[in-house]
């Protein structure tokens, strides 16, 4: 989740062995790449930008001087102060956005409208008509949109995603979802604090949780409850949530999320899930890169590959481009994240079950 994390910031396999890659992949046309925001995230899309041998960074948008002038510096780019100007260039082809959560479908739509294929953060927007409006630009633009579940890229996510294609955990009958983090008040920015910007824990971390449910239980969320508080800060953004997902195929799934105030040295964060299938009980820690399967009553951990994120995320959508091959994240995928998200906030609003089928 922070910039401290490694798939995030992107120095991971893919990225060290780049140049190798380079080699094998011949004549094919180099994207011209432009980053919405230079904010936490940002650093891993220019790493990504950078490693790619189909891509060239050409410069970032980021209303922030100091922070425009850091980036610029750091990665090599251009420097813009407004998106629009941004978009006026003819080689740029490719647009990552790393905004505030309520800028995601404006300026991805004026992105997607000036014929820029767009990759955007998590979560895909702030509204279902935001989404739809984002979906219809690049439809009607016929350029691509993705948006950035980089979960699925992580490395031990993909290796239990692999087990359960293969049927190794038998049908899968309930998930389990953990995650505390420290809040981080203090360096949180303003917009995060305020959800009628899209801030708060549940859209920024949620996104992450309801993601990967929804990518490793292969179903659809039919029916939702939850309570989503502010209890520990009393900001204008939630920073706590309690949710269970009914999933059309029957399996239920449990998330507990919370940005805590911390107490003291040595408070950490991890994303844990767990799966019990007819066969199998597994175990993946996210941001640790760890995968652990139950034997005999007790986790033992499972060889995980090397660590891998943001860097393998963008180099799968600009194959994809480059290839006019399916995006590896869908359009769909992400507007039913996005749904489960809002229906969760609706349930805690009104106190009842959500049904979403
Ligand atoms: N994939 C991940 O694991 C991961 C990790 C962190 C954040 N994110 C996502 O990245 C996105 C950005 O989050 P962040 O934490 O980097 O936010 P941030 O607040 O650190 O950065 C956002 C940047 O956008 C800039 N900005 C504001 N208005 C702008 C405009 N009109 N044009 C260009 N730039 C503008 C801000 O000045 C800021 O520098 C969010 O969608 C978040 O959920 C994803």
């Amino acid at each position: 989740m922070s910039e401290s994390n490694p798939a995030i910031r992107g120095d991971s396999f893919a990225f060290q062995k780049a140049s190798a890659f380079q080699i094998q992949r011949g004549e094919m046309p180099v994207l011209g790449v432009g980053i919405f925001g230079a904010g936490r995230v940002s650093g891993g899309h220019a790493q990504a930008a950078k490693s790619h041998p189909g891509l060239k960074l050409i410069g970032v948008v980021e209303p922030d001087e100091e922070r425009r002038s850091r980036f610029t510096q750091r990665h090599e780019c251009e420097g813009f102060a407004s998106h629009r100007d941004m978009l006026e260039r003819d080689d740029i082809d490719l647009i990552l956005v790393g905004l505030p959560h309520w800028l995601h479908a404006p300026l991805s739509i004026d992105a997607l409208n000036a014929g820029k294929h767009v990759m955007v953060e998590k979560p895909m927007a702030c509204t279902l008509e935001e989404c739809d409006a984002m979906i219809d630009a690049a439809d009607r633009n016929g350029v691509r949109l993705m948006v950035g579940h980089t979960q699925q890229f992580f490395a031990v996510n993909r290796l239990f995603k692999g087990m359960i294609e293969r049927g190794e955990l038998g049908e899968i009958v309930l998930a389990h979802q953990t995650w505390f983090k420290p809040f981080g008040i203090e360096s949180r920015p303003p917009w995060f604090l305020d959800r009628e910007k899209g801030g708060g824990m549940w859209l920024m971390n949620g996104a992450h949780m309801v993601d990967l449910l929804v990518w490793l239980i292969q179903s659809r969320p039919v029916s939702v409850k939850g309570k989503v508080t502010n209890r520990i800060y009393q900001q204008k953004a939630d920073d706590s949530t309690s949710a269970i997902i009914e999933f059309e195929n029957g399996v239920y799934a449990t998330i507990a999320h919370s940005g805590f105030k911390p107490t003291g040295a040595g408070h950490g964060e991890e994303l844990s899930t767990e799966l019990v299938g007819t066969e199998a009980v597994v175990k993946m820690l996210s941001y640790q890169n760890k995968g652990f399967r139950m034997v005999g009553g007790a986790y033992e951990p499972v060889e995980v590959p090397e660590r891998s994120g943001i860097v393998e995320e963008v180099g799968a959508f600009v194959d994809a481009i480059q290839n006019d091959a399916p995006s590896p994240i869908s359009n769909d995928h992400a507007r039913i994240v996005m749904e489960a998200l809002l229906a969760v906030e609706e349930s805690s609003r009104t106190g009842r079950e959500v049904r979403l089928d």
